[in-house]
């Protein structure tokens, strides 16, 4: 993390080790024949990830000073789904990884079989974390979390966008269609943390426009990051395996655009997310950070 200016180095050592915590002490072993299953989510939840959606939700809220504890279960729901969308992505009926976040893949530390359950359990523990009133004391502020969670995560998000990507295989795509496959598959869930976000700062759907233009743009800049990524990076660093999108013959932003105009157009849109900060003070300096940590990232 050299390099990084302190406030976001900070701010990722400080959330990496709170959602840590979070799914040590949510995913305790029970002592019987479901242990194997707690021990897969465990271990595709703990250790490892950027976390970068909850520390957007955290960000999010700290501008509408959300109590951090309550922003840390709404942060720890988005990274459950998050990771269960990793656990199944990594799956070979899907992309047939053996690396993840520096470690073996769930179906290979365990089995097919578990990482599947893993995968389910984890994206049912997220909404569970929602709907609990520990989380939050307001059950309507409870509904909209959970009614933004699930629409962010299904069909008409990222599990609709991971259809598309599979789809985008089999045909030759065009830049429109990669970046409508994009919003839904990644731009979803991270658009989602920072509604979350403003969703606990109490802040109406009529004044979270400027956050959405925010989130929209650092989204798409995140799907291209990693796709740049996929040919360029070092796969240590990220800790998975890299260049198979050209191997899969996919479309990507940097298969219809190729590298440069791609890294181009990537911090064209952090600027962009940046502009639609405007009117904050120091007080968005976190969130105007993550947006250039987004192309400047090496995992
Ligand atoms: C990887 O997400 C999968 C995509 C959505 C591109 P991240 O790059 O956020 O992965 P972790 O959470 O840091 O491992
Ligand atoms: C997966 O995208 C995005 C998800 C919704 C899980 P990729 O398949 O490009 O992610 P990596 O490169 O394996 O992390
Ligand atoms: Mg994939
Ligand atoms: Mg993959
Ligand atoms: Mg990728």
């Amino acid at each position: 993390m050299a390099g990084l200016p302190s406030l976001l180095q900070d701010s990722l050592a400080q959330i990496a080790a709170d959602i840590d915590h979070e799914f040590d002490v949510l995913l305790t072993l029970p002592g019987d024949a479901r242990d194997r299953l707690y021990a897969a989510m465990r271990h595709a939840a703990i250790g490892g990830g950027k976390r970068l959606r909850p520390l957007l939700v955290a960000a999010t809220g700290a501008l509408f000073h959300v109590d951090r504890a309550v922003a840390l279960r709404v942060g720890t729901a988005v990274e459950a789904i998050h990771v269960y969308s990793l656990v199944h992505d990594d799956l070979p009926c899907m992309d047939d990884d053996d690396m993840r976040r520096g470690k073996p893949t769930v179906h290979r530390a365990f089995d097919e079989a578990t990482a599947v359950l893993a995968g389910d359990s984890l994206h049912a523990l997220a909404f569970e974390i929602l709907a609990s009133s520990q989380t939050h004391g307001d059950p309507f502020v409870r509904g909209e979390l959970i009614s933004t969670l699930a629409l962010a995560s299904g069909p008409e998000g990222m599990a609709g966008g991971q259809m598309m990507d599979i789809e985008a295989e089999k045909s030759v795509v065009d830049l429109q269609t990669v970046m409508r496959l994009q919003a839904l598959k990644t731009g979803a869930l991270i658009a989602a943390s920072v509604e979350m976000g403003a969703i606990l700062g109490h802040i109406p759907p009529e004044g979270r426009a400027h956050l959405r233009g925010y989130a929209r743009d650092i989204g798409l800049a995140f799907q291209i990051a990693d796709d740049i990524m996929d040919v360029e990076g070092d796969p240590k660093l990220a800790g998975k395996a890299l260049q198979k999108d050209a191997a899969a013959n996919k479309g990507t932003f940097v298969s219809l655009m190729g590298l440069e105009r791609a890294k181009q157009q990537a911090k064209m849109l952090v600027q962009q997310a940046n502009d639609h900060l405007s009117s904050y003070g120091t007080e968005a300096d976190l969130l105007r950070a993550i947006a250039n940590y987004i192309t400047e990232r090496d995992r």
